[in-house]
């Protein structure tokens, strides 16, 4: 007997509470309410022989990109395996594209969710999971377009419908196309659902469009959606120290990383990348962040071992290195986050040689004082470094230090012109003007 979960997709359980227990473990995933591991687990201690609540669990630890939790999905993958004879076909097909995730082929492992998707265009997993490693893989086309194909399939009064317009609303901010994204994100928070990644999507938005004092309020209004008991708050938390920093603001900046981005509040490399990002802005505007520097480095584990799954975070974890002024830490983090990227076969072997060690070079020439050498290095890399993944406003800090080696060192025009760009979608800021006096630039629209 197989049952369907609420969105019509067949299930291959008998047990209405582990079909239960498996959707409030997708609802989390989408929604970042708690973890959905309690779930999953309950999931398998009810029905033990239903392949997909193995997968999703070995799915999401995957999708955290964390070294230390490789292992166990490849165990609960491992485990997973032998129930796939049981199982209906679109549950075999998750298997197989975790399975491509495990082996670092994230390319392959979203054309793999997208085949699930043409045949059942309501598997909200399968649409969550591709967008993910979309993201990772800084695919703003996917991002867009795959959600696009799925839309009309949903009903507006599906539970998880507003979830998926957040999801359209991300792609489309990451397309440039701000006002349907805003829209989008704007009509999944109309209702009672709580949906962070639409709050992040609008928030991308006016961090996009310079709306500084806007977003701070849009973060402030939201809060309650947000700031407790979510997953997603250090991020967003992120987003709202943005707005500040826009402003110059060091201190309301320093107010949500002490907050949500403090050694204490981070559990996950993710948080991690945040807070590195965000110290190494303030820095780049002269802010004394020395002491956070330190914190954030002592509870980052950064063995050998733990380099070589995403080239992106390892880029952060070169900058917490170089923040907290170890250059010759950052020196060795490069060569073994190389190595072990080349030892790979997936996604992230390519990116770290094409994007992320040149990057990296550039990082270290930039601390160490080089500035010549690193405005050319990263200059280089810029035109596709969108292959590096994330979004848009995370990848600014290449620009951003971009804009201060050329004003530290002789390449000033290339810092103007890439200011310049700049006010292509950001009008004038207090941040735009202090990088023009930076570069000398006073008449600077
Ligand atoms: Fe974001």
């Amino acid at each position: 007997m197989s049952l369907r979960d609420a969105q019509g997709n067949a299930a291959s359980t008998a047990s209405h509470e582990a079909l239960a227990a498996a959707q409030k473990a997708l609802w989390r995933m989408m929604s970042f309410y708690g973890t959905p591991l309690d779930d999953l687990d309950a999931a398998v201690a009810t029905d033990p022989s239903w392949l997909l609540p193995r997968v999703m669990k070995a799915g999401f630890l995957l999708g955290l990109t964390e070294p230390s939790l490789v292992g166990d999905a490849r165990a609960t993958l491992a485990v997973a395996e032998p129930l796939a004879a049981r199982a209906n076909g679109r549950e075999r097909a998750h298997l197989v594209a975790v399975r491509l995730v495990a082996r670092g082929d994230w390319s392959d492992a979203s054309a793999a969710w997208e085949a699930i998707l043409l045949a059942d265009p309501r598997d909200a997993l399968a649409l969550q999971w591709a967008l993910l490693f979309d993201f990772y893989r800084g695919d703003a086309r996917a991002l867009r377009e795959r959600v696009a194909r799925v839309l009309p399939e949903w009903s507006d009064d599906d539970p998880l419908h507003p979830y998926v317009l957040g999801l359209h609303a991300f792609g489309l901010e990451e397309s440039n196309l701000y006002a349907e994204a805003e829209d989008a994100g704007r009509r999944a928070l109309a209702g009672p659902a709580q949906v962070p990644w639409a709050i992040h999507a609008v928030a991308h938005v006016m961090e996009m469009q310079g709306r500084h004092d806007e977003g701070g309020r849009w973060m402030s209004r939201w809060r309650p959606h947000w700031g407790e008991g979510n997953g997603f708050a250090g991020h967003l938390g992120w987003h709202e120290a943005l707005f500040a920093l826009e402003r110059l603001d060091h201190e309301a900046a320093l107010t949500p990383f002490d907050r949500y981005l403090n050694p204490q509040a981070t559990e996950i490399t993710l948080q991690r990348v945040d807070a590195a990002s965000l110290l190494w802005r303030l820095q780049l505007q002269g802010a004394d962040v020395d002491a956070r520097w330190q914190a954030l480095l002592a509870g980052w584990k950064l063995e050998e071992a733990q380099a070589g799954l995403s080239a992106f975070n390892d880029v952060h974890a070169l900058i917490a290195m170089l923040g907290a002024g170890e250059i010759g830490r950052a020196e060795a983090w490069l060569k073994a986050t190389l190595a072990a990227a080349e030892r790979g076969a997936g996604w992230n072997r390519e990116v770290m040689r094409d994007i992320g060690a040149p990057l990296m070079c550039g990082l270290i020439a930039f601390a160490a004082g080089r500035f010549d050498a690193a405005a050319e290095a990263i200059h280089r890399v810029r035109p596709i470094s969108a292959r590096l993944g994330g979004s848009h406003a995370q990848r600014d800090f290449i620009d951003q230090t971009l804009l201060a080696a050329a004003a530290r060192g002789s390449a000033k025009a290339a810092g103007r012109a890439l200011l310049d760009e700049r006010a292509l979608a950001k009008p004038r800021t207090p941040l735009t003007e202090w990088w023009a006096r930076s570069l000398d630039m006073p008449r600077h629209p």
